[in-house]
């Protein structure tokens, strides 16, 4: 990959360091005209091979991955390397992840959630993190992860939950990828909800094969990281 921004001989996991921890990444891709789906609904349609290897070594280098359900559902998530953390007002635990090996599944739901002891059932009282009362708590989710020792998190979205993780101010780090198509339609954006207002830095950009992929600190001029310029 060649490096507009950064440090042009350090390696791509050199590149994707955190600069602390803990650390919280959120990872999105999106096309150019700015959809977070293609056609069929799914961020599957709209990755490339450049998108895919950054995933995936952002996965191999967290400590757990963090996921609305939402997406889990519409991606068919299955257990990965890293344990995966879905968050879910309702409690329910997506179908694709219900066969998981004990303890690669964790769900982050309310005391509220009408799913709450069919989840606890399925995954055990211990992989349930039950945050709040009538809505799930990020901060405390957040806090009860760092305290299990799963302190580098990423967030692999959805755009409901990266908006509630960025307006309640818990994300460092926006990685982003812009995939050179445009596909029209009505496919939602990276983030959805009600507007914020994050400003970001720049701290790292790649180019492979028109594919623009990117490290942006939010609302973080304390920290600087591998790919800081000057
Ligand atoms: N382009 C990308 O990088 C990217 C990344 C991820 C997803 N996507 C796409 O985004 C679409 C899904 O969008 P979405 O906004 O529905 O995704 P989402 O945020 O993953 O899912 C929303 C659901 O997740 C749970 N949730 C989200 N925020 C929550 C919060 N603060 N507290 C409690 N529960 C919360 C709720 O689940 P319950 O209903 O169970 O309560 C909610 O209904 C899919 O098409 C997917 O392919 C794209």
């Amino acid at each position: 990959m060649r490096v507009l921004i950064g440090d042009p001989d350090a390696t791509l996991e050199e590149l994707y360091a955190p600069p602390r921890l803990p650390w919280l990444r959120a990872n999105m891709v999106s096309t150019l005209d700015g959809a977070a789906t293609g056609a069929d609904g799914r961020s599957g349609s709209i990755n490339n091979a450049a998108d895919k290897q950054v995933f995936d070594l952002l996965r191999r280098t967290c400590d757990a991955v963090l996921v609305g359900a939402g997406t889990a559902r519409a991606e068919g998530y299955g257990p990965a390397a890293r344990p995966i953390v879905v968050v879910s007002r309702q409690g329910g635990v997506p179908p694709t992840l219900r066969a998981a090996q004990r303890g690669r599944v964790l769900l982050a739901t309310c005391a509220a959630a009408p799913d709450l002891d069919e989840a606890v059932g399925m995954l055990g009282v211990e992989q349930v993190l039950v945050c709040g009362d009538t809505e799930v708590d990020l901060a405390g989710l957040v806090g009860a992860l760092h305290a299990r020792g799963l302190r580098h998190l990423l967030c692999e979205g959805g755009p409901r939950l990266l908006a509630d993780l960025l307006a309640a101010g818990l994300v460092d780090e926006l990685a982003a990828t812009y995939v050179p198509a445009l596909v029209g339609g009505v496919g939602p954006r990276i983030t959805a909800g009600a507007p914020l207002d994050v400003r970001a830095s720049p701290h790292l950009l790649l180019e492979e094969s028109g594919t623009m992929l990117g490290r942006w600190w939010l609302n973080r001029p304390d920290v600087r990281g591998p790919g800081a310029r000057g």
